[in-house]
């Protein structure tokens, strides 16, 4: 049979079938391994939602959330049945809120189209929303004892030291050879137990910093410890520079309540709540935007108090630069401010409201920060 080149080359970091690695790194977590509670459980549902927090978020923090979630909806069903501005409220904090629409869809369409039963296996659970490969090997493997091995941060360390692997892991061959390799080192027998090991050794042992090699089991085997480069791998190449935005927001404060404003569908925080906003080409004092409503509040002569702070926020591929103005609106120019806002949906909100509305992290660290809630 012809060989594959990329049998070719894991062949040489490590034939198949070799057990040697699961059999210690199993041994390892039955004495290590951290108590969970998405672990106590082979419910589906639990260990979906469990992988798509921790996707988002390390297990410490995410702890929480998931006891939230969980409390509020104990069931698919539950989830399926809750509004979106309600699960995005839930997931407020962990940013990324595609992720939480997605979870939303994904259990609308497990109980529509799937009897509210997950599929059992890593190729239809692929075609749910939000459920790509990593969070499929997860669940199928978990939940189902289906033998695909997990390929997630964790897994690149552990695998790049142990077996001294150089090709950059965002690269197509760097995924390739990973995933091959990972393929020959699950636990064919206990592929749940095998892939939370692999995922634990990296969270507590070989860490992205500092690992603890001096108590590693692996030590006299691991190539990078034994080159002294464990600091060096994995190989990422530097991600292309993020696109930088520069966004001014207008706070209008009528009495005790704000102008807070639903964001629109084709742009980042859809379904969310931020305050009325002027983008630039680069950052600008008060004086130099051209919008409609800054003509209306120069006309009215209202006060604008600019927030001394410029917040940096990062998102994937962008870099969000950000100042706040302050103005107190007057009975007159709010009446011509609602012709201004008639296409939109820019309402006024109390302290109390404005709480439980689902808002971006960086309006919740303004509202924190200038104590508006
Ligand atoms: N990170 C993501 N999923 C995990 C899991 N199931 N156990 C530990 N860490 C994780």
């Amino acid at each position: 049979m012809k060989r594959r080149y990329i049998d070719i080359i894991t062949d040489n970091i490590i034939p198949s079938n070799n057990t040697y690695f699961a059999t210690q790194l199993t041994k390892w977590y039955q004495q290590h391994q951290r108590i969970l509670p998405w672990r106590a459980t082979k419910d589906p549902y639990k260990i979906w939602l469990s992988e798509i927090i921790l996707q988002q978020t390390r297990v410490a923090q995410g702890l929480p959330y998931y006891n939230r979630f969980i409390e509020q909806y104990p069931t698919i069903y539950d989830l399926a049945a809750a509004s979106e501005t309600e699960v995005l409220r839930l997931w407020q904090g962990l940013g990324y809120y595609t992720r939480a629409r997605n979870l939303h869809a994904c259990a609308r369409t497990v109980v529509n189209q799937f009897q509210g039963q997950f599929p059992n296996n890593y190729k239809e659970l692929l075609t749910l929303p939000g459920i790509g490969p990593y969070t499929a090997a997860a669940i199928a493997s978990i939940a189902f004892k289906e033998a695909v091995p997990v390929v997630d941060g964790n897994v690149y360390r552990v695998l790049s030291r142990i077996f001294n692997i150089e090709v950059p892991i965002n690269t197509n061959k760097g995924k390739h050879i990973f995933n091959e390799l990972a393929q020959r080192l699950i636990d064919l027998t206990a592929p749940d137990v095998y892939n939370q090991a692999i995922m634990d050794f990296g969270a507590i042992q070989c860490t992205p910093v500092k690992p603890i090699c001096i108590s590693c089991i692996f030590n006299t085997s691991c190539l990078a410890f034994v080159m002294g480069k464990q600091n060096q791998l994995p190989i990422k190449l530097p991600n292309i520079k993020s696109k930088k935005r520069f966004f001014h927001y207008i706070i209008i404060e009528i009495g005790d309540e704000l102008l807070m404003s639903l964001r629109k569908e084709g742009d980042i925080w859809a379904g969310l709540y931020d305050f009325y906003l002027i983008e630039g080409d680069k950052l600008n004092e008060f004086e130099q935007l051209t919008d409609e409503l800054v003509d209306l509040i120069k006309r009215h002569q209202l006060p604008i108090e600019k927030k001394p702070k410029l917040y940096k926020h990062m998102l994937t591929h962008r870099t969000l630069y950000a100042l706040f103005f302050r103005v107190v609106a007057t009975a007159a120019f709010m009446k011509e401010a609602q012709v201004l806002f008639k296409n939109s949906e820019i309402n006024s909100f109390s302290p109390e409201s404005i709480k439980l509305l689902p808002k971006p992290k960086l309006i919740c660290n303004f509202l924190e920060e200038f104590v508006y809630i």
